[in-house]
Formats: structure tokens, sequence, C-alpha cells
């Protein structure tokens, strides 16, 4: 597995926010508000590397050079789970372009199954950010990537909440060039496909459903 790809954060508050974000007590609400405050963290440090360019500007005081972010950014959520990752995403990067892709995992086999995709014919971001809490056997992010890149997309990064070591090795193998942000890097995934510890399923927790399981 080629490490230098894959960043695991160490950032305290990262680590006390997933806590309660894993805590199966945790209500939705509050899951939503997790996810978010998380990824404006993840956010932050998947964007530390982007390029920023000068600009003239006046304070009250005087004249100066500030910068500004150069990339064009595309924020890719993965529907649905990743949407809850989209408004941090966007407070850090207000002119982001958001792209959705709908991918969902077939349960039975657990290899994704695309339903929804708008992207124009051309890309029009330089860098593609990912977002989807959950990188399990990888199945949905390769897929994700691939679609990205048959779009043009050169510059590509992978932002999860929760990876499996499966997942990474799924990626990395498949996609070397991509670059993946994580909060945390668990055991292993269960016999069906869910990450251990984890904590179960992302969508079905941040919006409440799944109860008729
Ligand atoms: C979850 C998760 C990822 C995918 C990860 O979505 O949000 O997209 O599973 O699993 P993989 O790495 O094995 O592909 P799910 O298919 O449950 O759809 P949902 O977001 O609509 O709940
Ligand atoms: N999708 C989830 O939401 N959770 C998992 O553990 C695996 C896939």
């Amino acid at each position: 597995m080629p490490a230098s790809t894959v960043h695991v954060s160490q950032h305290p508050a990262v680590l006390h926010k997933l806590a309660i974000l894993r805590d199966e007590r945790t209500e939705p609400k509050k899951f939503r508000e997790l996810v978010r405050e998380l990824s404006w963290l993840l956010g932050y440090e998947a964007l530390a590397d982007v390029g920023v360019r000068p600009i003239d500007i006046r304070t009250p005081m005087e004249s100066m050079t500030a910068h500004e972010l150069d990339a064009r950014i595309g924020l890719v959520p993965i529907l649905r789970a990743g949407l809850g990752m989209v408004d941090a995403m966007l407070e850090l990067m207000p002119t982001a372009q958001v792209w959705h892709l709908g991918l969902f995992r077939d349960e039975r086999t657990l290899r994704p199954v695309e339903y929804y995709n708008k992207l124009p014919n051309s890309a029009t971001v330089d860098l593609c950010l990912i977002l989807d809490p959950m990188l399990a056997t990888g199945g949905s992010a390769t897929a994700a990537i691939e679609v990205l890149k048959k779009w043009g997309a050169v510059r590509i990064k992978l932002v999860n909440l929760i990876a499996a070591p499966e997942g990474i090795e799924a990626v990395t193998r498949a996609h070397p060039d991509v670059q993946i942000h994580c909060a945390a890097l668990d055991r292993s995934l269960n016999d069906r496909g869910y990450i251990q510890p984890g904590l179960g399923d992302a969508g079905d927790r941040q919006f409440g459903t799944g109860l008729g399981d």
C-alpha cells in the first residue's frame, strides 16, 4: 500500500468528535452536526497543498497583497451519505462547484450501482474532492474516481471519515495518484462489508432510516 497517498488525521479535535460520532447512542441530529464538523476539519487538512495566487486588496489601513485559492475546486458528494459533508466544505471553499454522483452499494454483491450523474461533457474543475463518509470495500470510491477520470479530472482527492484497510488497498491499487484523507483507519470489514468497529450505516444514521431492516 503506497502510504504516501493516505493521510489519517491525528488532530485531537477529530479524535474527540469521532468518538461521539461512532457511539451507537448518538441521534441523527447530533450525528449530522458531527459529520459536518469533521468534514470541515478534514477539508482543512485536505486543502493544505492547494495553490494560491496573489490578489491586491485594501484594508481600512492600507493596500496589501493577499491570497486567494488558485484552483477551480469541484466537490463530488456520493449520494446519499456524502451529502452531509457538502455544507462544511462549501464554508471552506465558497466558490467550489458541487457535482453530485449517485452510487449505492448492492447489499448482496457489494458492487456499486450508479443512479445519478449530471456531469457536463468535459471537466470544469482542476481539483475534485470526492466526499463520502465511508470507504469500505472501495467499490464506490473506485467507481467514482473512474467516472471523474473519464470526465477529464486530473487531480482527485478522496475525503472519508472512516476507512477500512480493504478500501484503502483497493483505491490505492487502482488509482495510486489519488490522495486519501480520512479521520480514522479501522480494523477490517465484516462478512456483510461493514467497517469494524466503524459506525454502522452512515446514510441511515444521518437520515434516521434503516429502522425497517
Ligand atoms: C455507503 C457509503 C459509501 C459506500 C461504501 O453508501 O456511503 O458510498 O457505502 O462502501 P464500499 O466502499 O464498499 O463501496 P451506501 O451504498 O450505503 O448508500 P447510501 O449513502 O445511499 O446509504
Ligand atoms: N457503508 C456504510 O455506511 N458503513 C459501512 O460500514 C460500510 C459501508
